[in-house]
């Protein structure tokens, strides 16, 4: 049934061409993907099904483990390794931003500027381009003899940041323009976005696994623009509209209208709005501009308004610049989206640290493009400032980077007769008293023990990705094993059975090993990565390193005075004093402490752990019969020298290490394009990550 996918098969067929005949097939097979890409993710018009794309990628990658790959192939987008950072990328010519126009009245000057400024040039009625203003992140993108080159954010305009990486995965980014005789240079600028269904599904995803979502689609664009392992980009769904150009050298003329410009890149394969329309003058622009806004609702990205430009690009010449903007072009920005819903209710969540916050239900309704059904009301200032009754009509906004709010109440008859939200006096979670201090605005429930909302907020903190990666710990996992008691305080995760485990709604008995799997693993972090853990109040990521750089070990941080943790660089005095009242805490003590009993070791930062070596922060795969190596062995010497060993197999995952007999870890290794070496590979790699130092006495004995 499933003989087409079977490797073997193809892996047969493959072999038995001559060379010619498999580079041949290959050339072939390249052209065809990136043709079937362009159709899926750039005209949204696929011409095959999911499975014969993937069925022809698979040939298309044993072919190129004979013949090569070529550069512009669908499997060199993505990179295997992480870049260190991010280095500088300097345009050519400076990306410019655009005044903004608030009025039809702005509009109608604006064209009048225009004409007086051309003088005897301008035409009766200027040819205006209106396009969407695409709320995404600007970058420019360029390509030499037709290959993509390399891609940079816009940063100040002058110089931004080389997103090479990032922006080669993009699907609906072309690696090569279709076009047989391209120019010789050609900088191509647009906008880097998320549809908003992508969006969402990356953001339950999210949840699921325990990370935290991103708050709105332009900041997860600007996040993974910066990501520096383009594994991680190439699994999230961004997407580019091109719209302008930066410089254009050689090659055929371009046309003389920057819609014709357009077109042509259209031609080369890229992604260019299919809202874009030529209208004349400033009445033709107010009414695309006010067509715009009807469509906006409906479209599956987010756009913050309209802009509009001289369409004649000789006119644009003449017209010119000032300091950082075109006098060609204006940018109309639409209000927030604003609608009215029903509120159905208040209610009150507990977060990690016992802080109440106050959320709106409101009947879904949607607004600029996404459904919203709760509203974050902050505190009880803002609940008695709006004076919020269920049932009542309210106005919420939604703003490119915001989350939704509640503006107001719509007054009507009825207002005064609902019961107005009474604020809660205790918990809604575990019943204790709530309290306020003077000098707060949040109300709190005090008992951190044992409040369960408290609890699955800490253990949800405690295992994600940036403190201890507990992989497969999802937020569901996280809700069952409170409410049925497994797990009362952090410390018990060390703790749990795996035939409890597996009892628990949707879990299998491989799940469960693989939960535990990945808690035992974390015995070995860092300091600074249980720190993080812990939910010290004020600590993150940056103090959590420059604690344990300071401190070294859990004991020498235990033992140090409030003065002393105030004194640290990075640190300073309120900080140090929630540090110190943490630490000083008994029952903190106490988890600390079985923390260790259960085997965690807060790894010190002075340790020789292979730092910098190839290994740290790679993620390992074992799957099938390592020739000499066992798996535990392998596992070990991996996490030695710094490495990570995980159950499954996902876009994270650095390496899959495959021996003889491997299974279906493979086949997903191969479909997320994730390298695969062999055991002589791994020791390689960790001999170059100078573990031979490390553990010489057991080289020597095997
Ligand atoms: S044209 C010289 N067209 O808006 C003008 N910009 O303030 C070059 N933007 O960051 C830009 N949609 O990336 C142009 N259809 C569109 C746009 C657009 C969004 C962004 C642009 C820039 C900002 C300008």
């Amino acid at each position: 049934m499933l003989d087409d996918l079977d490797p073997a098969a193809l892996g047969a067929r493959v072999a038995a061409l001559d060379p010619a005949a498999a580079a041949a097939r290959r050339d072939h097979l390249t052209d065809q993907l990136n043709h079937h890409n362009h159709r899926y993710h750039v005209l949204a018009a696929p011409e095959i099904d999911d499975r014969t794309y993937d069925l022809l990628y698979r040939e298309l990658e044993l072919l190129e483990a004979r013949a090569g790959a070529r550069a512009d192939s669908p499997t060199q987008r993505v990179g295997a390794t992480p870049l260190d950072g991010l280095a500088p990328f300097a345009h050519r010519t400076p990306m410019l931003s655009l005044a903004n126009a608030f009025s039809s009245d702005e509009l109608a000057e604006f064209d009048q500027r225009c004409k007086k400024l051309l003088g005897d040039d301008a035409p009766g009625v200027i040819a205006y381009m209106v396009e969407p203003k695409l709320d995404g992140v600007a970058c420019e993108l360029v390509y030499e003899r037709g290959a993509l080159v390399g891609a940079g954010s816009r940063g100040d305009g002058q110089v931004g940041e080389d997103v090479t990486h990032v922006v080669r995965t993009i699907r609906a980014v072309p690696t090569r323009l279709a076009d047989a005789a391209p120019p010789d240079r050609v900088s191509v600028r647009g906008e880097v976005l998320f549809e908003l269904e992508g969006f969402a599904e990356m953001n339950r995803a999210r949840v699921a696994n325990g990370e935290r979502p991103f708050e709105n689609p332009r900041n997860a664009v600007a996040g993974t623009l910066r990501q520096l392992d383009p594994r991680i980009a190439a699994a999230r769904p961004l997407t580019f509209f091109v719209h302008s150009f930066g410089e254009v050298e050689g090659g055929a003329e371009m046309p003389p209208a920057h819609s014709g410009q357009l077109a042509v890149a259209a031609r080369w394969g890229f992604r260019v709005n299919e809202h874009n329309q030529v209208v004349h003058g400033a009445e033709g622009a107010v009414a695309r501009i006010e067509e715009l806004r009807q469509l906006r609702r409906g479209l599956p990205y987010e756009i913050d308004g309209a802009v509009v430009k001289v369409d004649d690009v000789a006119l644009q010449g003449a017209l010119g610049f000032v300091t950082r903007s075109p006098r060609w072009a204006v940018a109309y920005k639409y209000p927030p989206d604003q609608v009215t819903t029903v509120l159905e209710g208040v209610g009150f969540s507990v977060g990690r640290t016992g802080v109440v916050t106050p959320v709106a239900f409101l009947r879904p309704v949607k607004v600029g493009g996404v459904t919203v059904s709760r509203a974050n009301l902050h505190n009880a200032d803002q609940v008695a400032r709006l004076d919020l009754r269920a049932g009542d009509t309210v106005v919420v906004e939604r703003s490119g980077d915001v989350i939704p709010q509640v503006v107001r109440v719509v007054p009507d008859d009825a207002h005064p007769t609902r019961p107005p939200t009474a604020y809660p006096e205790r918990c809604p979670e575990c019943g204790a008293g709530l309290v306020r201090a003077d000098d707060e605005a949040a109300t709190r429930c005090p008992d951190t023990l044992t409040c369960p909302a408290q609890l699955r907020a800490a253990i949800r903190h405690f295992g994600a990705r940036h403190a201890m990666d507990v992989d497969g710990l999802g937020e569901k996992i996280v809700d069952q094993l409170v409410a049925r008691g497994m797990v009362r305080r952090v410390s018990d995760l060390y703790t749990l059975d795996v035939d409890v485990v597996s009892a628990l709604e949707r879990m299998g008995r491989k799940s469960a090993e693989n939960l535990l799997e990945g808690v035992e693993a974390t015995k070995a972090r860092p300091l600074n990565r249980v720190l993080v853990g812990l939910g010290i109040p004020q600590v993150g990521e940056a103090t959590a390193r420059d604690l344990a750089r300071h401190f070294g070990t859990i004991d020498a941080l235990l033992a140090a005075s409030e003065a002393e943790l105030q004194g640290i660089n990075g640190v300073g005095p309120v900080v140090g004093a929630a540090v110190h009242r943490f630490l000083a805490d008994p029952l903190k003590r106490d988890e600390i402490q079985r923390l260790r009993d259960a085997g965690v070791q807060f790894v010190p930062e002075a340790a020789p752990r292979a730092v910098g070596s190839a290994l740290t922060g790679k993620t390992f795969v074992l799957t099938g019969t390592l020739p000499t190596l066992a798996r535990d062995e392998a596992k070990r010497r991996i996490e030695a020298a710094g490495g990570k060993v995980a159950s499954s197999v996902s876009a994270k995952t650095s390496f899959v290490v495959a021996g003889d007999a491997a299974g279906s870890k493979l086949d997903k290794a191969v479909a997320l394009q994730v390298p695969v070496i062999d055991e002589a590979a791994l020791l390689d790699l960790l001999e170059a990550s100078g573990e031979t130092q490390l553990s010489k006495g057991t080289r020597a004995e095997g």
